[in-house]
C-alpha cells in the first residue's frame, strides 16, 4: 500500500492505493484560510497537522489493514506559504500563504534585480516565498531575526512526520530562491534576502527518499518502522504526475481553489516576460510551465458565502447546456492576479448587471470569467511556443458540468475528464511515494488515466464566448 498525502489550501486528502494502483480509501479534512486585511492570507500549520492526524485516524477506522501495509508515503501541497521555525523547531507566526499579496511592493522591487529572473526563470511573484520575508524583515524584524529554518507546507509536514528538513524541486522552484536549471539552492539569491543555504531544507527530486516515518507516528497508525516518505512535490506538479503529464505535449487545467494551466517540458524553457511561471517537475530532469490565477473555485465560493449557500447549489442553479455567454461580466480578480498580468492590486468587478439579472445569471458570468482568465492563461503558455491540443482537467470546480462546458468553449479546445474523481494531487503523490519506496521507473508508473467524459467546444458557442473574451480583456485595460 502507498499513501499520499495532499495539503491543500481548502482541505487535506489522504489516499491509499495498492501496488497496481488502484484507489483503496479516501479520507478527507477541511481547513480554513485566514484573511485579517485585503489580500492578506493565512494558515496556522497546526491545523495541517490536525487536519493529516483528522485523516489518518479515518483511514485508521475505515481501512485499518491497508493503513498498516502501507510501505511509501507521498507529499503533495499548496506551493510558496513561509512557514517560519525557530532554532527549537517552534512555529513563529502564521504561514502566509501562495495567494497572500501583502509583499507586492518588496516583490516589484527584487523582481528589478536580474539576477532573480536570471537564476530562477521566473518573475519574483508576490505570492513567492522570498518577498515575504523581505515584508517580514521590515514589518517584523523581531520573527525575521529568530527564523532558523523556511519550510513550504508541506515540507513541514513532512518536518512533522520525520524530523528531517527536506523539500523536493518542484515546490522548492516557487521560492524565488532555486537556480531551476541547475536544481539546488542559489547562495547569491538567499543571500539577498540576508539567509543562507543553512536556513534552507535539503533538496531531493520528488521520485527520491526525503526520510522515514518517526516511530510514536508510525505506532499510533499501526505502520512498520521503516515507512519511506518521497520528496513528492508541489500540487501542481503532484497533479500531473497524478494524471500522467510527464512529456512535452500534454497538458491539464486545474479548477481548484486557484486556477491553473500546466504543461509538460522537455527542456528548461524560462519565459518570465510572459508571467508564465518555469518550474521543475517532480521527475529528474524534466521541467515545466504554469499560468496561475489566482481564485478559481475562491471566487465562486466567495459568491457562495455571499449567497448564504454552497458552490454547488449555485452551479446546479445553471442549464448544463450552455449555448452561449451571458450579459453580464465577471472578472475574478478578488486577489489580485498572476498570469499574465502580474498585478497584486487590481481587484474584480461586474460589469453590465442589468434588471434582468437572477443569482442564476450571475454564478454563471462568475463560471465565464474565471474560464476567461484560464484561457489568458492558455494564450500565454501559447506565446512560449507551447502548443496543447487539448487538456485533462482537475480540482473540486470539475463537479460542475455547467463550467466544463463553459471552459472548453472559452479555451476552444477539448477537455478531458479522468475516471475516479477529483484525486489528482493525492494520487500523484501516492504514486511519487510507490516509485520512492520501490524504486520502480516512474515512466512506467505515471500513464494517463481512463477517461470518463470529454467536453468539446461547440463552433457558434466558442465563437460567441470569444467576442466576450475581447470585451473581458478590454474590462481589464480600461480598470489600470
Ligand atoms: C501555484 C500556486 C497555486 C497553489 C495552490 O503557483 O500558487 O496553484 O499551489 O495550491
Amino acid at each position: 500500500m502507498y499513501l499520499g498525502i495532499d495539503l491543500g489550501t481548502s482541505g487535506l486528502k489522504a489516499l491509499l492505493i495498492d501496488s497496481n494502483q488502484r484507489v483503496v480509501g479516501l479520507a478527507t479534512a477541511p481547513l480554513s484560510v485566514n484573511h485579517p486585511h485585503s489580500g492578506w492570507s493565512e494558515q496556522y500549520p497546526a491545523i495541517w497537522v490536525q487536519a493529516t492526524s483528522d485523516a489518518l485516524d479515518g483511514l485508521m477506522e475505515s481501512h485499518p489493514k491497508d493503513l498498516a501495509a502501507v510501505k511509501g508515503i507521498g507529499l503533495s501541497g499548496q506551493m510558496h506559504g513561509a512557514t517560519l521555525l525557530d532554532r527549537s523547531a517552534k512555529v513563529l507566526r502564521p504561514c502566509m500563504l501562495w495567494n497572500d499579496t501583502r509583499s507586492h511592493a518588496e516583490a516589484a522591487k527584487m523582481d528589478l534585480d536580474p539576477a532573480f529572473r536570471d537564476i530562477t526563470g521566473n518573475i519574483v511573484f508576490p505570492g513567492f516565498t522570498a518577498p515575504k520575508i523581505k515584508w517580514l524583515q521590515r514589518n517584523e524584524p523581531n520573527i525575521f531575526q529568530q527564523i532558523d529554518k523556511v519550510l513550504l507546507p508541506k515540507d513541514y509536514l513532512r518536518f512533522w512526520l520525520t524530523g528531517e528538513y527536506v523539500s523536493d524541486m518542484s515546490d522548492a522552484s516557487g521560492t524565488s530562491w532555486l537556480d531551476v536549471k541547475n536544481r539546488r539552492w542559489s547562495d547569491g539569491l538567499l543571500a539577498k534576502s540576508d539567509l543562507s543555504s543553512a536556513h534552507m531544507p535539503s533538496l531531493v527530486e520528488g521520485t527520491e527518499i526525503s526520510g522515514y516515518v518517526q516511530a510514536p507516528l508510525a505506532e499510533r497508525w499501526g505502520m512498520s518502522k521503516d515507512v519511506a516518505v518521497a520528496g513528492g512535490a508541489g500540487d501542481n506538479a503532484a497533479s500531473a504526475i497524478g494524471l500522467g503529464i510527464v512529456n512535452a505535449g500534454a497538458g491539464f487545467v486545474s479548477l481548484g481553489t486557484s486556477g491553473v494551466v500546466f504543461a509538460a517540458t522537455d527542456t528548461y524553457l524560462p519565459s518570465p516576460d510572459t508571467a508564465v511561471h518555469t518550474f521543475c517537475h517532480a521527475l529528474p530532469n524534466t521541467w515545466h510551465q504554469m499560468g496561475v490565477i489566482l481564485a478559481a473555485t475562491d471566487a465562486l465560493n466567495w459568491w457562495a458565502r455571499i449567497c448564504k449557500t454552497g458552490a454547488a447549489e449555485l452551479t446546479a442553479e445553471i442549464d448544463t447546456v450552455i449555448t452561449g455567454p451571458e450579459s453580464t461580466v465577471f472578472l475574478p480578480y478578488l486577489s489580485g492576479e498572476r498570469t499574465p498580468h502580474n498585478d497584486a492590486d487590481v481587484r474584480g468587478s461586474f460589469h453590465n448587471l442589468s434588471m434582468a439579472d437572477s443569482r442564476a445569471s450571475i454564478t454563471k458570468s462568475i463560471l465565464e470569467g474565471v474560464a476567461f482568465t484560464l484561457r489568458d492563461a492558455l494564450d500565454a503558455l501559447r506565446s512560449t511556443g507551447t502548443k496543447l491540443q487539448s487538456v485533462l482537467a482537475v480540482g473540486g470546480g470539475t463537479q460542475s458540468t455547467a463550467w466544463l462546458d463553459i471552459l472548453a468553449n472559452i479555451l476552444d479546445i477539448p477537455i478531458e475528464i479522468p475516471k475516479g474523481g477529483d484525486i489528482g494531487a493525492a494520487f500523484g503523490a501516492a504514486r511519487l511515494g510507490l516509485i520512492a519506496s520501490e524504486n520502480i521507473s516512474f515512466k512506467d508508473c505515471c500513464q494517463k488515466p481512463d477517461i470518463a467524459r470529454v467536453f468539446e467546444p461547440h463552433p457558434d458557442t466558442a465563437h460567441a464566448y470569444a467576442e466576450k473574451h475581447r470585451v473581458f480583456k478590454a474590462l481589464y485595460q480600461k480598470s489600470l
